[in-house]
């Protein structure tokens, strides 16, 4: 399986690696408009052939399968090409900056007949696996409420680097440079995080954000400092549940750390993870009343990768989330949008 690595960033490094330890898998190719950085890259990865654009990889072609691990707004232009071609796709989320654009990404993808995915990277985590599977047996009756976070800090410390000299944190925090801030990078995560595991679609969503002054004129270079630092939702599923998804940069204590709290007529559980494995709890008819919560074993699952893999070797196996997934994600984005221009109104899907 030949791959062609579109991007090679933080995002780049990390796919290449997790190539690399699959058998039969290579990595032949990398693009990159960054020329020094995609030398750097290549020589570190021990990739054979470089190119400056996606048109230039698809003149030489000879490869199978793409990993674009591009920034978000570059999603949309670089994979249309790229499935035209018949190439497959495992495309970073979020799928793309606004729901039409994914909505065109998946039907290209349709049309192509080829393996398309989205990296929802926290599908590889066996509690959230686990919970879903629960949920889905009946364990905790039907869902009534929830509680969903995904809080992180690095506009507050500098674990992951300074974010006001690194490109890779200003294009996040900058929607002339595609970002839709707190909501598109980390809230794209979150909805399927949660909405996978209770296993219900979005039905109406009220949003509101907060944008925090964090540089003279809130602009660094060329980065405006304009997407949203927190956004909060309040969202209605599609059996009339009602919770709250939330997710900011801002929440220091928190490096990186995802949760949801889904209560049901039977019972309760908590998953949460900061990228591993996760851990769960539940608390279960019998329990009910002391209340205890108890811990459940979780195992490890596949990841994104190599579930992209394995569809495109027609194995079976479990599917990593596909393209039209991420259109549905994106629509809820759009939604949140809409309602915080709007100061909170609600938004039907
Ligand atoms: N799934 C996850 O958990 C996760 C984690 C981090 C980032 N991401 C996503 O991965 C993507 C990349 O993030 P990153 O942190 O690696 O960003 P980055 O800024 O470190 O790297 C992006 C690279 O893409 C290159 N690039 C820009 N335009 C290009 C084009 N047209 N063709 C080829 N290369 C181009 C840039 O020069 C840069 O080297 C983003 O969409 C981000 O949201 C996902």
């Amino acid at each position: 399986m030949k791959i062609l690595m579109v991007g090679a960033g933080g995002q780049g490094k990390g796919h290449s690696a997790r190539y690399q330890q699959m058998p039969g898998v290579e990595v032949v190719a990398a693009v990159d408009v960054q020329a020094e950085l995609l030398a750097a890259f290549a020589k570190e990865y021990k990739i054979p052939n470089t190119f400056s654009s996606v048109e230039e990889a698809i003149a030489w072609g000879q490869f199978d399968a793409v990993s674009n691990v591009t920034p978000d707004r570059f999603h949309y232009p670089t994979t249309l090409p790229l499935l035209a071609a018949g190439k497959h796709v495992l495309c970073e989320k979020p799928l793309a900056t606004n729901a039409a654009d994914a909505v065109k990404m998946a039907e290209a993808a349709a049309k192509a007949g080829v393996v398309n995915a989205v990296n929802f990277s926290y599908r590889s985590g066996g509690a959230m696996q686990k919970a879903a599977e629960l949920v889905r047996s009946g364990l905790i009756g039907e869902v009534r409420f929830f509680e969903a976070s995904y809080l992180q800090s690095w506009l507050h410390q500098p674990a992951w680097g300074e974010w006001t000299t690194t490109p890779q944190w200003l294009w996040r925090l900058s929607s002339a440079h595609g970002s839709k801030g707190a909501l598109g990078d980390v809230g794209v995560h979150i909805v399927d995080f949660a909405t996978y595991v209770m296993d219900l679609p979005v039905a109406d969503v009220s949003c509101r954000f907060a944008l925090h002054n964090k540089a003279p004129g809130n602009k660094i270079g060329e980065y405006v400092l304009d997407a949203n630092d927190s956004a909060t939702m309040q969202v209605s599923l599609a059996n009339g549940a009602l919770g709250t998804i939330s997710q900011t940069r801002v929440a220091s204590g928190h490096l990186n750390d995802l949760r949801l709290k889904a209560y049901g007529t039977k019972g309760a559980l908590e998953v949460s993870t900061s990228g591993e494995l996760g851990t769960l709890t539940a608390c279960l008819e019998a329990d009910l009343e002391k209340p205890k919560w108890q811990s459940i074993e979780v195992a490890p699952v596949t990841d994104n990768q190599a579930r992209f893999i394995a569809a495109i070797r027609g194995e079976d196996g479990p599917r990593a989330p596909d393209f039209a997934r991420g259109a549905e994600i994106q629509k809820v984005l759009d939604a949140a949008e809409e309602s915080a221009a709007q100061r909170g109104i609600t938004i039907n899907l």
